[in-house]
């Protein structure tokens, strides 16, 4: 276990150092042992932690608790280079190339997988203003619910137990449109405009201490 994701670093820095030129899961596959393992080990583990934890240092988000249909949906978005296509946006670009490949079937497993595993509880990094932040999520409630448990018919994801840095880096990925523009990203088309209240950092903090308060 060690020693595979050890070969699945190694490999991932190697994959960096070429910015993709070959592809990510190709190489994984070649150079790990992949014997008896679970797709999201072989493919995911590097970036999101073998137990779906997260990775701050690659800036991979923990999955454990994702909605496996918001989970399956995102897995499409970026396969098919709805989301993470951007030129100048590297962590969004590596999450694209890692799943280029996945077949439906792949996509089938993973998102099954992933509902399986324990939610872990994400430590909070972000400091602010609870009051503020209270007051600036009336403008999300309506979208992803009063308690942050999130809304599937609008296609929008439980906000709480995420991590905060990585809801920070999406909300900014969002009002500077570098989120939700594609012309086929319907729920991000969506979600963009009400990042229009959020008026600086300060408020994307002070939101998002409102949303850690919501955890359970
Ligand atoms: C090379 C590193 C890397 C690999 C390998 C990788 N990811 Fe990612 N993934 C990321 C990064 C970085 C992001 C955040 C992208 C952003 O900031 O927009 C991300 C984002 C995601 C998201 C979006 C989460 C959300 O809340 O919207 C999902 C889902 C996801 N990854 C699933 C997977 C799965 C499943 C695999 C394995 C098949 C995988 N990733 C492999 C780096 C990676
Ligand atoms: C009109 C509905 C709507 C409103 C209002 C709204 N959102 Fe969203 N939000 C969405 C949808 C839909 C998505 C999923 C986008 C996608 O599928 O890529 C989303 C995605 C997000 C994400 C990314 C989650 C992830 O895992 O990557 C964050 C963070 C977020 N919203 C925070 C907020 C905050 C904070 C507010 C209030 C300032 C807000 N949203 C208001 C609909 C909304």
């Amino acid at each position: 276990m060690q020693k595979t994701r050890l070969l699945a670093a190694l490999t991932l820095a190697t994959s960096i150092a070429g910015f993709f030129s070959t592809n990510v899961v190709a190489q994984q596959y070649a150079v790990v042992d992949t014997t008896n393992q679970p797709l999201s080990n072989e493919v995911c583990a590097t970036c999101h932690g073998g137990a779906g934890q997260g990775n701050p240092v690659v800036g991979g988000p923990s999955l454990a608790g994702l909605e496996p249909w918001y989970l399956r949906k995102q897995l499409e978005n970026f396969r098919a280079g709805i989301r993470g296509s951007e030129k100048d946006y590297i962590p969004g670009n590596e999450m694209q190339a890692s799943v280029a490949r996945l077949s439906d079937a792949e996509i089938d497993d993973l998102v099954e997988t992933i509902a399986g595993w324990k939610v872990i509880e994400n430590d909070h990094t972000i400091e602010g203003d609870l009051g503020n932040g209270q007051a600036l999520y009336a403008n999300c409630a309506a979208c992803h619910g009063a308690d942050g448990e999130g809304n599937e018919a609008l296609g929008a994801p439980g906000l709480v137990g995420r991590n905060d840095w990585y809801m920070f880096r999406q909300i900014k990925l969002f009002k500077s449109g570098y989120r939700g523009v594609h012309p086929d990203d319907t729920a991000g088309r969506l979600m963009r405009p009400s990042t229009q209240s959020l008026k600086s950092d300060q408020d994307v903090n002070d939101v998002l201490v409102y949303i850690n308060s919501l955890d359970r």
